[in-house]
């Protein structure tokens, strides 16, 4: 029965139909953001205000602005000006190196999930047990926080100024 060219065609198309909807699923597939304090679901969603880049994150897990910014060293400059901007100097000092919170720029990451920009958006834009606030927008509640493409700016930046050693993962 199945040596019918006709049973095979039919196989072979819905084969096709399969594939043909499976692929606009995976192409719309969300970047399923977790808490690091809890694990649970990030309540971020892309926003009619968000730029390109911040909805292409929210859909892949990956930073465009990290390969733009290793690639043009000087366009990294608006990820350091928003670090300052939000006050993460604070604590983190004036380039990220450390003060009363830990330095992000060696290889001692607090989570290991951290080489990864999903990981490090993750604590930036939900918080830690630890000691960070949540710091998205969207997450806090309040327009005056910081919206998902300055994080991803921030983070293109400190990725500029890794001083640790071993490779550098988020640029694979
Ligand atoms: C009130 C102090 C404080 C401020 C302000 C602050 N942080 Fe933090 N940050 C911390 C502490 C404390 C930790 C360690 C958290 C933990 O271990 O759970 C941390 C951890 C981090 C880490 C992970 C570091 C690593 O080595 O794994 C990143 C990235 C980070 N902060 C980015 C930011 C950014 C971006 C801002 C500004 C939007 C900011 N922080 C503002 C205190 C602060």
């Amino acid at each position: 029965m199945f040596g019918n060219k006709a049973v095979k065609a039919t196989l072979v198309a819905s084969f096709l139909t399969f594939v043909g909807l499976a692929l606009p699923l995976q192409a719309s597939a969300a970047c399923n953001l977790v808490s690091t304090k809890d694990g649970s679901p990030l309540p971020i969603k892309a926003v009619d205000s968000d730029t390109p880049q911040a909805k292409e994150f929210l859909e892949t897990c990956i930073n465009p602005y990290t390969k733009m910014y290793a690639a043009d060293p000087a366009a990294a400059k608006a990820g350091k000006k928003k670090f300052g901007y939000y006050s993460c100097t604070q604590c983190h000092g004036a380039n990220g190196g450390g003060q009363v919170g830990p330095s992000i720029l060696d290889d001692r990451w607090q989570y290991s999930k951290h080489v990864t920009d999903k990981g490090l958006f993750e604590t930036i834009a939900g918080g830690s047990n630890g000691g960070m606030f949540a710091w998205h927008q969207q997450v806090a509640g309040n327009p005056e926080l910081v919206p998902t493409d300055d994080i991803l700016k921030i983070i293109g930046w400190l990725r500029t100024e890794y001083k640790g050693g071993g490779d550098k993962p988020w640029l694979k």
